[in-house]
């Protein structure tokens, strides 16, 4: 049965980097057998489809889902961890937290915590990282298929600098990648990532046979971390002397194309910036994690060139709510003296991030054709955002309270593939 739901429904024609009145409001969503069917006014979507179930929304805006380009669900539990900086805080917080992923039954626990939070804060998409555990692919994959979502993730692959419980070999982190993609790529709505965590844990030769696992599955995403702390980047030096920079040290190793997506890409030089607008490449931004963890500021002038999707990074990101990442892109965007519009902000977190994911025809907008994952934003969810809501003069001030301060209180309802949870 098709169901139509009624509120301030919000579309993009364009991308709101190139034109800022890109935006689109309309009454009404028509949405039948997992798919959006139409979008209109709610007089003329009515009459056209008089059996339609209705649902009235209200004054609430009617949105695509979220979609998070870069979390590390195994990161759930350690979120909010005091006082480190990326080495430290691995080293200290995420590996003997990765390690207890080991045992099945909590990669199994912690995938639901995970796949709860993320729905209760209206994302209704995302692409993870696992541990370098099989099983963890497997937690993830089991818990977005019983709740029908298009998720993404890979087995996170490491063969140095981490703790022997976390190591896997070049040769292993090829095979079980091999057979956990061929196991998962395409069952549902699910996608498997090529995912070397980062140069500083992976040999030349780990990253060299990924490269050629990514070369046999060339519609694969492939993920990994690039340029997140100047620290970082100074070791990346020091272990791969040959190499022009940081992201040449995937590069050489075939890790850089279209589907590639680099999560941070902070510290970028000219080189690294050309070669990968010119590869196609994507980048994360993970403007929580980035303050939280003291990483830098993301230049976002970069989304003119290249597809730049937005992420909490859970757990180095300090919230599950892409609204809350909405409004630090935006105070990141303003210390760089930038002051990105509601609707880029918006338009980031769902549409940049499908095109970061290359979705964007299947996820990340509300159009005839595409998935109907949808959130339904209240936006006077509590009494200072509504105060400040109640002087807005267009939809954009109606909004940008809620990117501001809203959280999953603002969440009324989340819908994955056309049916509401
Ligand atoms: N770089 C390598 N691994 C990680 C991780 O788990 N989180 C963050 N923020 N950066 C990383
Ligand atoms: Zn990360």
């Amino acid at each position: 049965m098709a169901d139509l739901l009624l509120g301030q429904v919000l579309s993009y024609a364009g991308d709101p980097f190139e034109d800022t009145s890109a935006a689109r409001l309309h009454e009404a969503v028509l949405v039948d057998g997992g798919k959006i069917r139409a979008v209109g006014s709610a007089a003329a979507l009515r009459a056209a489809h008089p059996d339609a179930r209705i649902t009235s929304y209200g004054k609430s805006l009617i949105s695509a889902g979220f979609i998070d380009a870069h979390v590390h669900y195994p990161q759930t539990a350690i979120i909010a961890s005091w006082g480190k900086r990326l080495i430290d805080w691995l080293n200290q917080y995420t590996f003997p937290e990765e390690i207890r992923f080991s045992d099945p039954a909590y990669a199994t626990e912690i995938a639901n915590r995970y796949f709860d939070l993320a729905l209760a804060h209206g994302t209704t998409a995302m692409c993870s990282y696992g541990t370098i555990h099989p099983a963890s692919v497997d937690a993830f994959f089991e818990g977005a298929k019983a709740r029908g979502l298009r998720a993404f993730t890979g087995k996170t692959c490491m063969d140095r600098n981490a703790p022997e419980a976390l190591r896997d070999t070049a040769q292993s982190a090829y095979d079980d990648s091999k057979a956990l993609l061929q196991k998962w790529h395409g069952v549902d709505r699910l996608s498997y990532v090529i995912t070397p965590r980062f140069s500083p844990t992976s040999t030349p030769e780990q990253l060299a046979a990924l490269g050629a696992l990514w070369h046999e599955y060339p519609d694969c995403l492939m993920q990994t971390h690039l340029s997140e702390q100047t620290d970082e980047i100074a070791w990346v030096k020091d272990l791969f002397p040959q190499s022009r920079d940081y992201l040449d040290t995937y590069e050489a190793q075939g890790l850089l194309r279209e589907g590639a997506l680099y999560g941070h890409a902070i510290h970028l030089t000219d080189r690294e910036k050309s070669r990968l607008i010119e590869a196609g490449a994507s980048l994360v931004h993970c403007p929580t994690s980035n303050t939280f963890i003291g990483s830098g500021l993301f230049d976002m002038t970069l989304a003119r060139h290249l597809r730049v999707g937005l992420a909490t990074d859970t757990g180095g990101g300090s919230s599950f709510s892409m609204l809350r990442t909405m409004a630090a892109a935006y105070e990141v965007a303003q210390l760089r003296g930038q002051a990105l519009h509601p609707s880029q902000l918006w338009w980031l977190a769902t549409q940049g991030s499908a095109r970061a994911l290359r979705a964007e025809h299947q996820i990340g907008n509300i159009a005839p054709g595409l998935e109907a994952d949808l959130v339904v934003v209240n936006l006077t969810s509590t009494p200072g955002i509504e105060q400040a809501t109640r002087r807005a003069e267009d939809i954009w001030q109606a909004v940008f309270p809620t990117i501001m301060m809203g959280d999953d209180r603002a969440v009324e309802a989340v819908w994955i593939a056309g049916h509401v949870r």
